[in-house]
């Protein structure tokens, strides 16, 4: 498939080292960009940079969690310092597991809380400092629990719908520097930890009758709209939360999570 040449762009991925993320982290790379990754497991850096060198371009990864705003920082000043300021910035890091509300301890919801909203501040918040300015386009990583409650998933509902309102409010702010920022809100991506976390293989095909596309989505699917919105054919796209999900949004919360009845964990 055809793409916008991004040679010569300096990409960064926060959390860009497992999945949806990765996937799109390997699409800008091998759209021609420079690409930078983050995440907590030195492995899984490592990992994802033997990955992404493949398609010959400059690629570096440098661990660090983003609830952490110095690590964040260090990260970025490593990939501004060899890559150049971010013409895209993504900020994909995220927690899940399903637990009811009653269930769950304060640090559970913390957790959640921690990565997804507070990371992701710190996310956009550093790669402002690093960022090509006018230019640069930031892509959050949301999800249907941002606008569906999803039982079991009090903490992500909560982060999710959080980050959004920091992609508005960012959007409004800093529309005048010249960058944009928007949210994707993938579906059920095949093959994602994401995923097995919410659905079992046994409750698949009877949610995938209830998807309006009839199929879960693929890592592609995601990125192709991240490779749309770091591009200048997006160059009027800002403060949007995009779904692509095949219309799973449309379904609301309880058919997202799969499993209607709440379960205590084991
Ligand atoms: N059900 C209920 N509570 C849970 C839980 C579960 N399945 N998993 C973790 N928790 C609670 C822990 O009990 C702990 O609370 P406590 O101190 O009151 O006992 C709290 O969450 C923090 O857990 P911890 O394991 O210390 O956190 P961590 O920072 O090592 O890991 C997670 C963060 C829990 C989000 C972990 O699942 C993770 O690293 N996830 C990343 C991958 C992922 O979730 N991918 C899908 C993205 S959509
Ligand atoms: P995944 O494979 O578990 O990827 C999560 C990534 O974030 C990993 O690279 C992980 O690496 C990193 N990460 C986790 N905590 C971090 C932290 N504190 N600091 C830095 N990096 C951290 O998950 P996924 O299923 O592909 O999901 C990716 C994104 O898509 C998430 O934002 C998720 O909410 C969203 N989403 C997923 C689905 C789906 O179907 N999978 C649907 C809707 C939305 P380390 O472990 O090395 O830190």
């Amino acid at each position: 498939m055809a793409h916008y040449d991004y040679a010569g762009t300096s990409v960064f991925v926060a959390g860009g080292t497992s999945g949806i993320n990765l996937g799109i982290a390997d699409a800008f790379a091998r759209a021609g960009a420079k690409v930078a990754v983050m995440s907590r497991s030195t492995e899984r850096v490592d990992a994802a940079v033997r990955q992404l060198s493949r398609h010959g371009r400059k690629t570096l990864g440098h661990a660090g969690d983003v609830r952490d705003i110095d690590q964040v920082r260090a990260a970025m000043q490593v990939a501004h310092d060899a890559h150049g300021p971010f013409d895209v910035l993504v900020s994909g890091a995220a927690g899940n597991f399903l637990c009811p509300a009653l269930d769950l301890s304060p640090n559970g919801f913390k957790v959640v809380i921690d990565i997804d909203l507070i990371g992701t501040f710190h996310v956009m918040r550093a790669g402002f400092d690093f960022a090509r300015r006018p230019g640069a386009s930031f892509i959050n990583i949301s999800a249907p629990q941002s606008v569906s409650p999803a039982p079991m998933q009090v903490h992500v509902c909560a982060a999710k719908a959080g980050l959004d309102q920091i992609m508005r409010v960012l959007a409004l702010e800093w529309g005048e520097h010249g960058v944009r920022v928007n949210s994707i809100m993938p579906g059920p991506i095949e093959g994602t930890e994401g995923l097995s976390r919410l659905l079992t293989e046994t409750e698949r095909p009877q949610f995938e009758s209830r998807v309006p596309m009839r199929r879960v989505g693929q890592k592609e699917d995601v990125a192709n709209m991240a490779l749309f919105l770091g591009s200048p054919l997006a160059s009027y796209v800002t403060g949007a939360l995009i779904p692509v999900d095949g219309g799973v949004s449309l379904l609301g919360g309880r058919n997202y999570a799969g499993t209607p009845a709440p379960t205590p964990r084991d």
